[in-house]
């Protein structure tokens, strides 16, 4: 809703030249520090997302904000994607681009049944190859990504082309 939207925006705070000189950095950590924005986020994620999913994965570090809420209001577990080392053996894991440098990502498939519908959930999309590469390793692991919920999209990075042709959402978009 407008609502909504404006919710979010009035909550987001533009940091220039972070991390790096030329990125203009959108914090949300004012939107998650305010009850009544972080609720209706999500809330409004439940509303787009709830229904048929098994499972939610969300993205270290801050994807997690936003993925273990959902998939408590949603009555489902939820699934850490997480950055390399974190994670005891046996892994998947992948390499991917970042808008300021490259990482790698790991899963366990001890959190995954093979089949499982999963919604898959980060805080934001930039260019896209975060959420590549944890659709790459979740459906590694046998299962299927129904869903990609974001915050914020950035537009002008182009990550919705990077990701694979399933449903996606954002709630916002600069
Ligand atoms: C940020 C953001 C997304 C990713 C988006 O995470 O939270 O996960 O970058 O970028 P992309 O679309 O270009 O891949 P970051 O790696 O900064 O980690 P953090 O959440 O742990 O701060
Ligand atoms: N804000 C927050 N996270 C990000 C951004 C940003 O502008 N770009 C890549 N990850």
């Amino acid at each position: 809703s407008a609502g909504l939207h404006g919710l979010i925006t009035e909550k987001v705070r533009d940091v220039p030249d972070f991390p790096e000189p030329g990125v203009l950095f959108r914090d949300i950590t004012p939107l998650l520090a305010d009850g009544t924005a972080f609720s209706a986020v999500v809330g409004h994620l439940a509303d787009v997302f709830g229904g048929e999913v098994d499972v939610v994965a969300g993205i270290e570090a801050r994807g997690f904000l936003l993925a273990a809420p959902l998939a408590a209001v949603l009555g489902v577990g939820v699934v850490a994607v997480r950055k390399v080392g974190k994670l005891p053996p046996p892994t998947l894991r992948t390499a991917y681009d970042l808008e300021y440098g490259s990482a790698e990502i790991e899963v366990s498939p001890a959190g995954l049944t093979p089949g499982a519908r999963v919604v898959l959930i980060d805080d934001v999309l930039a260019t896209g190859g975060t959420a590549a590469a944890a659709c790459r390793l979740l459906e590694e692991a046998g299962t299927k990504v129904t869903g990609i919920g974001f915050l914020i999209e950035l537009l002008e990075l182009g990550g919705r082309d990077r990701l694979p042709d399933r449903p996606m959402h954002a709630l916002v978009s600069y």
